[in-house]
């Protein structure tokens, strides 16, 4: 049957009495303005062919449709409007069924909501995200969602954006059924829904629920949305389902979800989902072939090398565990061991996942085992000499081709590079700990780093899951060094009058999970406080320096690990603690400092300015590509509020308002 065309990305051909309709928008096949009235033509074909028994709609290539088109929001309308086309699928006078070959996300998922059947392939996934970009679903999701698979599940899909796979799919009552070839599928699905009245979503009634099984979803969505408002406004659009009518509730949800269009919150997270995108995008780098990694060797499986190999682990990857003895290595593979078990405990991997991954492990205390691995990432103490003989020795087992990574939070990469006879296959890792969880890997891209093992250490990092940012060399990269500078800031504020416990609330507050003095505590006060020591003979005298943290340091307050710091931890609570009180009074007594009453305002916009000069220091020193990558750093590896965008957005914000 010749291929009929309706825009230039919708086309169907007849099939078994239907019409296989096809969405082929790369590449996701977003809902852009020619697929809307692709599929009307569509539909308005199919209403001029009396003989045909229904419409199946699927997407071309491995996404179904990957939601409304987010490069359309902020332009003109573009009729028809995607609730049109939606009511149009589902008051269609003849069976609609869907075949979801691969993601139904956002409007894509409201189209499959809205069809009379659904038949998922064996790679689809469902999901309404919107939240993440600070928005409600606009096409009917709130209200269609519910209906069918109940208020309590649509709370927590809406809620939350997360995505469904096809048997949570099957079970919720999202997809009719799951087939290898979806399309054959549905078109048997049509013809039996040929025989019987069509079950229209929208005209169903959402069934009835206990109120406090509603007000328990709803309440753990609330709890993980920190101050976003996206998430509130859904919940109470999907609540709303089942007290008014279809059109009240299509109307409602529409209204929001413009409102929420033009937010700030919306443009943030619009922001960070774009910068994610550009991230892994270098320039220079779009035709270099990255080299293949299979085999990765983790030397040093402490806490940061065990989430490494973990990562690695799950990602497929075989993995070399090196540790300094037997003793060591074997403690190495149980660490490893124990941090699967919390992965599957957690519901992430199932028992079997956890079994392959250890049977790709090897733990030795022999180097030489590493001689054909291609990748080795270091994770040893953070030491220079320590580092330079591990890339000394290594240097001289490694096959030629292998790329040696340091996983250095602080010394100079180029430096533990030049231990080897060839720096151009040395390139930065910088993960975060627990490495196994955080997203972010910090790429650090050194003086001679070849384009080649760049472009391999980026790969490596994605096939991880991870989101790679790519630095230059620079003491702390990205991330550590504006914490320094906001950390320094905070240090400031407490001798001109705040108190710890001041800066921690207006810090969280603004979003962050922790506050800066807290998070200290956490990670411990020793390691700063042995770069200051080494820093005292080269700092500007003339320079202000706070020595509260070295007083805290020498009296034993060493964070959390010694029982106390900033805050003492009675019981494990983090409480004020009247000592650090005084020592503070007392150091602004040695200097004179009459102390101030510093509003949360103050500290705030004081710590946000501090991470925007050095975030524009970062960009004029070329050690950050783009401002987006700063601010991914600081929502993935500090905890910066995602709906705010990050510094680097705000601070641009703040000027575009102001001109
Ligand atoms: N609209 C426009 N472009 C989109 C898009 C969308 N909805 N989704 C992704 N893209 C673009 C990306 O920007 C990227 O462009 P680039 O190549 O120029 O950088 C390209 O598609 C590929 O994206 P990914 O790198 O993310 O591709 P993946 O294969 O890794 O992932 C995906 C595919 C799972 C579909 C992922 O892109 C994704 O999660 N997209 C966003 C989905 C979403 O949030 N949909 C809801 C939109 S809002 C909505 O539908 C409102 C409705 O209720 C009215």
């Amino acid at each position: 049957m010749p291929e009929i065309r309706f825009s230039q990305s919708v086309s169907a051909r007849r099939e078994q009495g239907a019409l296989v309709v096809t969405i082929d928008n790369p590449p996701v096949n977003a809902l852009s303005a020619h697929v809307r009235s692709g599929l009307m033509a569509a539909l308005d074909h199919a209403t001029d062919l009396p003989t045909i028994t229904g419409l199946v709609i699927t997407g071309a290539g491995s996404t179904f449709i990957g939601g409304a088109d987010i490069k359309e929001f902020g332009k003109p309308p573009m009729e028809p409007m995607l609730p049109e086309v939606i009511d149009r699928i589902e008051t269609f006078e003849k069976p609609v069924v869907c075949s979801v070959n691969g993601s139904a996300l956002g409007g894509g998922c409201e189209v499959a909501l809205a069809c009379h059947g659904r038949i998922a392939g064996e790679k689809a996934a469902f999901g309404l995200p919107e939240v993440k970009l600070g928005i409600v679903p606009g096409a009917g999701g709130t209200q269609r969602l519910p209906r069918l698979i109940g208020t309590i599940a649509a709370i927590d899909l809406i809620g939350t954006g997360r995505t469904v796979n096809v048997s949570e799919a099957v079970a919720l009552g999202l997809a009719d059924g799951t087939a290898a070839d979806p399309v054959a599928a549905a078109l048997t699905l049509l013809r039996e829904l040929g025989a019987k009245p069509l079950r229209r979503t929208g005209l169903m009634a959402v069934p009835t629920v206990d109120a406090a099984a509603v007000s328990a979803a709803e309440a753990k969505v609330l709890a993980r949305a920190r101050g976003q408002s996206a998430p509130v406004e859904a919940v109470r659009l999907v609540k709303a389902a089942g007290q008014v009518d279809l059109k009240q509730g299509l109307a409602e949800e529409r209204c929001t979800f413009l409102r929420l269009r033009d937010s700030v919150e919306s443009a943030a997270l619009l922001h960070v989902f774009f910068a994610e995108r550009a991230a892994g995008k270098i320039e220079g780098l779009e035709t270099v072939s990255p080299r293949r990694i299979e085999t990765v060797a983790v030397v040093g499986a402490g806490l940061m090398g065990a989430g490494i190999a973990v990562s690695a682990l799950i990602s497929g990857c075989r993995v070399i565990a090196l540790e300094q003895t037997k003793e060591a290595a074997a403690g190495a593979r149980d660490r490893i061991a124990e941090t699967l078990d919390k992965t599957v405990r957690s519901g992430r991997m199932g028992q079997d996942g956890r079994d392959d991954c250890l049977a790709r492990l090897q733990t030795t205390a022999e180097a030489a085992d590493l001689a054909t691995v291609d990748l080795v990432i270091e994770a040893v103490f953070d030491d220079l000499q320590v580092k330079m003989d591990l890339f000394r020795r290594l240097d001289g087992i490694l096959a030629p081709g292998t790329i040696l990574a340091t996983n250095t939070s602080y010394l100079d990469p180029d430096v533990i590079a030049a231990a080897t006879t060839d720096p151009t296959r040395v390139v930065g890792l910088h993960f975060f700990s627990p490495a196994n969880v955080m997203r972010l890997v910090e790429v650090v891209d050194c003086a001679k780093t070849a384009p080649d093992v760049l472009a391999s250490a980026l790969a490596f990092v994605k096939r991880l899951g991870k989101l790679p940012v790519v630095c230059g060399v620079t003491e702390g990269f990205i991330g550590n060094r504006i914490f320094s500078a906001y950390r320094r800031e905070a240090e400031l504020m407490l001798e001109d009058g705040a108190v710890p416990d001041e800066i921690d609330a207006a810090f969280e507050a603004y979003g962050f999970p922790m506050g800066i003095f807290a998070v200290n505590d956490m990670a411990g006060l020793e390691i700063a406080w042995a770069r200051r020591k080494r820093q005292a003979a080269t700092r500007d005298p003339a320079a202000r320096y706070v020595e509260i943290a070295d007083r805290l340091c020498e009296a034993g307050r060493l964070g959390r690990k010694s029982g106390r710091g900033w805050y003492a931890y009675p019981n494990g609570e983090r409480t004020v603690d009247p000592e650090v009180t005084a020592m503070i009074k007392a150091a602004r007594a040695a200097k004179n400092i009459t102390p101030r009453a510093i509003t949360a305002e103050e500290i705030m916009g004081r710590l946000l300015k501090a991470m925007v000069d050095e975030g524009t220091a970062l960009l004029a020193e070329g050690i950050a590509a783009r401002p987006g990558d700063i601010d991914l750093v600081m929502i993935n590896g500090y905890g910066f509020p995602a709906h705010k965008g990050g510094p680097m957005f705000t601070a641009q914000q703040g000027k575009d308002l102001k001109s």
